[in-house]
């Protein structure tokens, strides 16, 4: 198995360390341990294995990349209708027995948690529509080993839900905005509220968030004439604006010409202010950062699309009606909603959601074939 092949290879390495060995004593001395593995019953060996290995074998894929950052999809609803993410028509909703109970959300999670995930995001559609938002995020503050709660929202709740929202125990919060014109935010995201995210935005400064995190998908003859003002927003206020290249979802009329890249974005801010400087990146950092010297916040850039990130990629995704989507650009999802209601063993999820990230690909495909392949509308997957 896959447990058993990676203590195999943990022993292998440290006697690879000892000089007294030749490469014959080595081999076969190897093949003891390998064999003194098989022999150990099931149970036994899953405990050897928390002894050995440094994070769960079954969030580890192929490649070595160890998932401990599970996102979690609230809802398929949402109060807004983004350009990008959805069709005009809306998308056609699960039943709502198909989706994600509360206890179900927080059981997926738990198991999650206790394998070494130390990071959970809340999305949707529009996490904080979902009534019992509040309660997830008060029992997820009880796992030990999860670190960091963060949400994804559209902002239009957030006033009133924010206190609230801390109490419970929120970490991190990211905001989407997409311009700063009113009627442009209108036409974006075919509904009126521009004036309660800026508000949310406020309050969430104001409440001690720091940074607090603004995604703004940039589009070609839509925003990306404000990519200057959002840089200009962020010598003041403690934000870091994420400019996030348009990515190709079902039904959102992607094309190529719509997409600003990275570098594109970079250019035309390094025009008015030539001295910004690159910030450090972290292991599994999904944003390039860069600072004004001298501004409060700073700026970040989600380069799926132009500079894709796969390598580092240490994250899991489950839909709303409980599918485990181990890339966000891939079309093969399992279901742990039907494996949890057919009253599964934890051991048995695990081997599911173990085989699902085993079957990670390397990278996902690149711009044009996503852009061709059959995935979800992001508003069904969860950003
Ligand atoms: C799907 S939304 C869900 C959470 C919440 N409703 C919100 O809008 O923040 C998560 C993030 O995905 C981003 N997103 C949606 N469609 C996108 C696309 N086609 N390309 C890039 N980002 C996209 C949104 O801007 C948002 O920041
Ligand atoms: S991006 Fe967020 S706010 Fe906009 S339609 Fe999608 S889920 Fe709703």
């Amino acid at each position: 198995t896959k447990n058993t092949f990676l203590v195999h290879c943990h022993h292998v390495l440290i006697l690879s360390k000892s000089s007294q060995f030749d490469g014959c004593s080595l081999f076969i001395l190897s093949f003891v341990v390998y064999f003194q593995e098989l022999a150990v019953p099931v149970g036994q060996r899953q405990r050897l294995n928390e002894e050995v290995l440094p994070f769960s074998a079954f969030l580890t894929d192929n490649f070595g990349r160890q998932h401990s950052y599970l996102r979690i999809s609230l809802t398929e609803k949402c109060n807004l209708r983004c350009q990008y993410c959805m069709p005009e028509e809306g998308v056609k909703l699960t039943p709502r027995a198909q989706l994600l109970s509360t206890s179900e959300v927080l059981t997926v999670a738990q198991l999650f948690v206790r394998e070494g995930v130390e990071k959970i995001r809340l999305t949707g559609g529009e996490p904080l529509i979902r009534p019992d938002v509040l309660d997830i995020i008060t029992e997820l503050r009880k796992l030990e080993g999860l670190k960091t709660i963060a949400v994804t929202t559209n902002g239009m709740n957030l006033v009133r839900l924010l206190p609230k929202l801390k109490e419970a125990g929120l970490d991190l919060l990211n905001i989407s905005l997409d311009t700063l014109v009113p009627a442009k935010f209108e036409f974006i995201v075919r509904r009126k509220g521009f004036h309660k995210v800026m508000e949310g935005i406020d309050k969430a400064i104001e409440m001690g968030y720091n940074p607090v995190k603004v995604n703004c998908v940039v589009m070609r003859g839509l925003n990306e004439d404000e990519l200057l003002d959002f840089v200009a927003l962020t010598e003041k206020k403690p934000l870091e604006v994420r400019f996030i290249e348009y990515m190709p979802f079902d039904g959102n009329k992607w094309n190529f010409k719509k997409m600003v890249s990275y570098q594109e974005m970079l250019d035309r801010i390094r025009q008015q202010w030539p001295s910004l400087e690159q910030l450090p990146l972290g292991k599994t950092d999904t944003a390039k950062t860069f600072k004004v010297p001298g501004f409060q916040g700073q700026v970040g850039f989600i380069t799926s699309m132009s500079d894709q990130f796969c390598g580092s990629c240490n994250r899991l995704r489950i839909t709303a009606d409980g599918n485990l989507k181990v890339c966000l650009f891939g079309n093969t999802e399992v279901s742990l909603r039907d494996v949890l209601r057919s009253g599964a063993s934890d051991q048995k999820l695990l081997d599911i959601i173990g085989a699902a990230v085993g079957r990670k690909k390397k990278q996902h495909a690149g711009m044009f074939s996503i852009s061709q392949m059959k995935n979800r509308p992001m508003i069904l997957i969860g950003g």
